[in-house]
């Protein structure tokens, strides 16, 4: 993935074990295509050597406020000037008091005073430095000066002890960061979607299920939590990671999920139905299970209810999204499914282009028409629905 291609971030490191996940992270990043220029302090390089992040970078580490390199000589300038932002991880007690007195003593302190971008901060230490008055009344401080305070998480601490301190892990950090250079199309908005598929019991061991993989329903949620909405993931059984700051609620049939939606809709701005729903359940589950003693079994099937239709034709319905996942004639297809089921925005895509994979190509119906976006990756194509829906929004507000 190149979710940071063409970004420049700032890397801060002070000095606390955390460090070491500083590391980690100067890689991630790296790989995801930013170029990272490592400040460190002399405390940081006590835990981790420049020579680390030099390698890991590419890029020579800078340590002090006197580095030759720049040609003004002004490295505590002209290093945050034009980059998309610095990020202090792990960020002390010590330097969070610096940072909330605007101190500027060694060339990392004197950066984030002189930056001309955005800072985040990621702190680490012991539970009792993170509790104290005086670091809470600091953070209260940064928070009020625009500072992104990131964590700290909660468990045990390299002292032994267990608590609120723990910096939070590199993937972590590369996620919220990447949330954070994300623009808030959606922020004030509550968003509540379905995905993957539903699972519906012939017998207590087996069932009708589908072979939806639920990425795009979770990119699709992640995607919105970045752009700034609060999420609610209602999902059927997939194994994939919950999306930091999504909300989830696992389901198994179309009628535990229709249930779901209905408890979490009030007050929902948006909805969007990227379940593979079965159409049918089963007419009975077999309470025990089906023995093969017969040559045939016919199985007795029942229509499930239209989870996205039933909400879409609701007097005062959110804003509605669907999926159409076709074999042919997608637009066809995909235009009477909108107009059917009254939605404002249907993604339509080729079941052959986009189920189970990484990648996706997807063509968006709307009352002015169709809209393709390229092939691209789930994410990326997360990003670009996200952004068509928050237009349709605000035209239709405009409307009204
Ligand atoms: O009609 P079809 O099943 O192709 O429509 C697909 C869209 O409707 C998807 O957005 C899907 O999440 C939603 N849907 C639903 N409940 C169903 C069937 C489909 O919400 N029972």
């Amino acid at each position: 993935m190149n979710e940071f291609q063409g970004k420049r971030i700032v890397l801060g490191v002070t000095g606390g074990v955390a460090a070491y996940k500083a590391a980690e992270l100067a890689r991630l990043l790296v790989k995801a295509g930013a170029d990272v220029d490592v400040a460190l302090t002399a405390a940081g390089a006590q835990f981790v050597g420049a020579a680390t992040f030099q390698a890991l970078t590419g890029r020579r580490v800078w340590q002090a406020l006197w580095d030759e390199r720049m040609d003004s000589g002004m490295a505590h300038i002209d290093l945050t000037r034009g980059a998309a932002a610095m990020l202090v991880a792990p960020a002390t007690a010590d330097f969070l008091a610096k940072l909330a007195h605007g101190a500027a003593d060694d060339l990392l302190s004197t950066l984030c005073l002189a930056r001309d971008c955005p800072l985040l901060v990621a702190p680490a230490m012991n539970r009792q430095m993170w509790n104290n008055p005086a670091t809470q009344r600091n953070v209260v401080q940064l928070r009020a000066d625009g500072v992104s305070i990131l964590g700290p998480a909660h468990g045990e601490q390299a002292c032994g002890e267990v608590g609120d301190g723990r910096m939070l892990e590199a993937a972590e950090l590369l996620d919220d960061l990447y949330a954070f250079l994300q623009p808030k199309l959606l922020a004030g908005k509550r968003v509540l979607l379905t995905a993957g598929p539903t699972y519906e019991a012939l017998d207590p061991v087996r069932g009708l299920t589908n072979s939806s993989s639920g990425k795009m329903g979770f990119s699709l949620a992640r995607a919105c939590v970045e752009a700034g909405a609060e999420v609610t993931l209602v999902a059927g059984p997939v194994s994939l990671v919950t999306p930091r700051g999504v909300r989830r609620i696992n389901v198994q049939s179309a009628l535990q999920m229709r249930e779901t939606v209905m408890q979490a809709l009030p007050g929902q701005h948006v909805f969007i139905g990227v379940a593979a729903v079965a159409d049918y359940r089963p007419r009975r589950a077999a309470e025990h299970k089906i023995k093969k003693d017969a040559s045939s079994l016919t199985l007795e099937l029942e229509a499930n209810p239209d989870i996205l239709a039933e909400v879409a034709t609701m007097p005062d319905a959110p804003f509605c999204v669907g999926f159409a996942a076709e074999s042919r004639d997608l637009a066809t297809y995909a235009e009477s499914k909108r107009v059917a089921k009254k939605l404002d925005l249907v993604v339509g895509n080729l079941v052959q282009d986009g189920l189970g994979g990484n990648t996706n190509a997807v063509t968006l119906f709307d009352a002015a028409g169709a809209h393709t976006l390229p092939l691209a990756d789930k994410s990326e194509v997360a990003h670009g629905i996200v952004a068509h829906i928050a237009v349709l929004m605000e035209k239709q507000h405009g409307q009204h």
